[in-house]
């Protein structure tokens, strides 16, 4: 389980971290604490013990993406990605530069495609990107691109685990991001599910944002989101 630490800046991940005793958990460094502080805060939450899952999204013409993640991979992160819509070609670079970046060509990060976003529903499907799919369909066809292209999983909605198990395999990893407690705001996610169906529908790992991290006790949170995505609803 992946927690986001999607803070403005090092000093607020690495404090709230601190200060609700969540050591050496996994987390999620994404866009806006990267794009802040770069490698130092990667460099930093390795040395405290983190398994770090770096959520860039790349998506490029092939080429760059290669570089990009030959770069990334020199980072020492554990799980990276890119967006499946930039086609198999991108994937493919995107797994060669992970390779070529990485100093033992047998540890590279794991890598794992994002198919539609968890902000996606079938009106932005249908009316803004004007795919003529549903989203299911078009999660299920960019799974299997991933897969063709050499990644190793996608990140899906819970609602969409089974379908992609069933499609590249259980092999196939999946991490699921989405996850509100039942009685929880859903902020600006539209496809979200409970930790318990989650685990019930074999996801390999999630990914908590702000349940965890705006939880008035972050630390109990933690434990009960574990708990339930592990074990299920008690
Ligand atoms: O706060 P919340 O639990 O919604 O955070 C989810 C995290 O997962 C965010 O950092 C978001 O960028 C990320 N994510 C997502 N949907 C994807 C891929 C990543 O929500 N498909």
């Amino acid at each position: 389980m992946y927690t986001a630490l999607d803070f403005e800046d090092k000093r607020q991940a690495l404090e709230f971290l601190k200060e609700n005793n969540l050591n050496q958990i996994p987390v999620k460094v994404g866009m806006e604490l990267f794009y802040k502080e770069g490698p130092a805060v990667i460099y930093d939450l390795k040395e405290r013990g983190h398994s770090i899952f770096l959520d860039l999204k790349l998506h490029d013409i092939p080429q760059t993406v290669n570089r990009a993640m030959k770069n990334v991979a020199s980072l020492g992160v554990d799980v990276v990605n890119v967006h499946a819509s930039g086609g198999k070609k991108m994937i493919s670079a995107a797994r060669e530069g992970l390779m070529e970046g990485s100093v033992n060509e047998d540890c590279r990060p794991l890598l794992l495609a994002v198919t539609q976003l968890t902000s996606t529903d079938q009106t932005m499907l249908s009316n803004e990107l004007l795919l003529p799919h549903t989203v299911e369909e078009s999660v299920t066809h960019l799974a299997e691109l991933s897969q063709s292209g050499g990644a190793d999983g996608v990140v899906c909605s819970v609602k969409e685990i089974k379908m992609i198990k069933q499609a590249c395999g259980n092999e196939f990893f999946t991490i699921t991001p989405g996850i509100r407690k039942s009685e929880e705001d859903q902020h600006d996610q539209k496809r979200v599910a409970a930790p318990f169906e989650a685990g019930r529908d074999g996801t390999d790992a999630i990914v908590v944002g702000r349940s965890i991290t705006e939880a008035d006790d972050p630390f109990h949170t933690y434990q009960l989101i574990k708990e339930e995505f592990i074990h299920g609803k008690q």
